[in-house]
């Protein structure tokens, strides 16, 4: 009996000891933080984004992190006004290459953002030099201050192929072009990139949102000295936007081009899910803001456990494997219609199921005030499944198929 899955993959040529990866953020911003994350297990990095301070010097926003908290859960989602690295290019391209000597077998991947033409070809060189095995295109960042940078080229399909061509010109290594998430449809800016000449795709960078108000002073967060801005989200909540858009990339027959999946990636199970609609290599960051370099052992052990309870070789055996049941919504079967069944032994009579098929669907569901217990009205049910989603109680409410009665939807008033 195997104890621990192989969970290499095979990513544009390069092997991964496993798929997950840091993110390009504040996680991999240095040689220190790097190596330490290496110790821990990940089994790549992308670095810290790169650009020429000589064509534009960032400057911070200070502070730059809003977090959305939601109850008594904390960090559902994560905000940040960063910009890319604000370190000296030579030091981190030193940082860069000491780490590939340190860490020959691990996977670097060097992130960079040019302003022109010559920055990418630049950027691209100096990181190949390095050692860097593979380069990320940041087309993406939302928050850039500089007009030709970032989300302002992300849906620029004319830029993206140009920028990616000159970066294909400049170097021999792997290219992956990183994706904004902030418009309808990803696959022509995908393909874009293609056509430049990119070998993968990554996505999502963060989300356009605001967190958080102020509601003593009327300013949202972060509060920048009396404004603020929609900046980058991230974290947990951003996690079923990006699977849409992994999912929509790995079905499209013309991209076809391997994915590197990032957004709200947190446990082994976010990441099954990520492989299950196509992502070969995984990518965190706010999960790690959160909780530490350490999340990775976790992920590596669920991972694993699960792969061997399933007899599963090798990650590719269950690569998009979830990917292909995503249809157009026209294409439903409307055929198979099903109805709520509430297990009246393990009802415990809360009511929460009434209330909110009462108010919220289609009153289908009855409450004896005198055995305060649940029961489903058939006739009224629509099998919309609130009642299941609403149910504090595990397996107390289940369903069933019945023979379509279109007509029942016409009761809802
Ligand atoms: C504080 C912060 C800084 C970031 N900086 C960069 C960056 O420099 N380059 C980049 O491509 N993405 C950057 N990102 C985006 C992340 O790499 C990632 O795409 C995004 O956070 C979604 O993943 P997550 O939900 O695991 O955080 C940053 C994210 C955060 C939270």
């Amino acid at each position: 009996m195997r104890t621990k899955a192989d969970l290499s993959v095979n990513f544009c040529g390069i092997k991964f000891k496993n798929p997950f990866c840091l993110s390009s953020s504040p996680v991999s911003n240095a040689y220190e933080m790097c190596a330490r994350a290496f110790d821990a297990g990940w089994g790549g990095i992308v670095y810290k984004t790169l650009g020429l301070e000589s064509t534009f010097k960032i400057v911070m926003p200070s502070p730059r992190l809003s977090v959305y908290n939601y109850g008594d859960k904390k960090f559902v989602g994560l905000q940040n006004a960063e910009q890319i690295s604000d370190r000296n290019i030579n030091d981190n391209i030193k940082d860069i290459a000491l780490l590939k000597k340190q860490y020959p077998d691990k996977v670097l991947i060097s992130s960079i953002m040019g302003y022109n033409d010559e920055d990418w070809a630049i950027l691209a060189k100096m990181s190949e030099d390095a050692g860097a095995d593979m380069l990320e295109l940041n087309f993406s960042c939302p928050q850039m201050a500089i007009r030709s940078a970032g989300h302002r080229i992300g849906q620029d399909y004319e830029s993206i192929a140009n920028y990616t061509a000159i970066v294909r010109n400049a170097c021999k290594i792997p290219i992956m072009a990183k994706m904004t998430p902030n418009i309808t449809d990803m696959i022509p800016v995908a393909l874009a990139a293609k056509e430049g000449g990119a070998d993968a795709i990554s996505a999502i960078n963060t989300i356009k949102a605001i967190t958080d108000i102020d509601i003593d002073n009327y300013t949202p967060l972060p509060n920048i000295k009396g404004h603020s801005a929609a900046t980058g989200f991230s974290g947990p909540s951003v996690k079923p936007v990006a699977l849409r858009f992994i999912s929509d990339m790995y079905n499209s027959k013309k991209l076809d081009l391997p994915l590197s999946a990032i957004g709200g990636i947190e446990t082994w199970i976010d990441a099954l899910h990520f492989i299950l609609m196509g992502g070969t290599t995984l990518q965190v960051t706010t999960a790690v803001l959160r909780y530490g370099y350490r999340i990775v052992e976790d992920m590596i052990e669920g991972l694993s456990d699960y792969m061997i309870e399933r007899n599963i070789n090798s990650l590719d055996e269950i690569l998009g494997k979830a990917a292909g049941k995503i249809v157009d919504p026209a294409d439903f079967n409307t055929q198979y219609q099903v109805v709520s069944v509430i297990d009246e032994e393990k009802c415990i009579g809360c009511g929460q199921c009434y209330i909110s098929c009462h108010d919220g669907a289609n009153q289908a569901i009855k409450f004896d005030p005198e055995t305060r217990k649940a029961s489903v009205d058939e006739e009224r049910c629509v099998g919309c499944l609130l009642c299941k989603h609403i149910c504090p109680v595990l397996d107390c409410v289940s369903y069933r198929e019945v023979d379509t009665k279109v007509d029942k939807h016409a009761a809802i008033f």
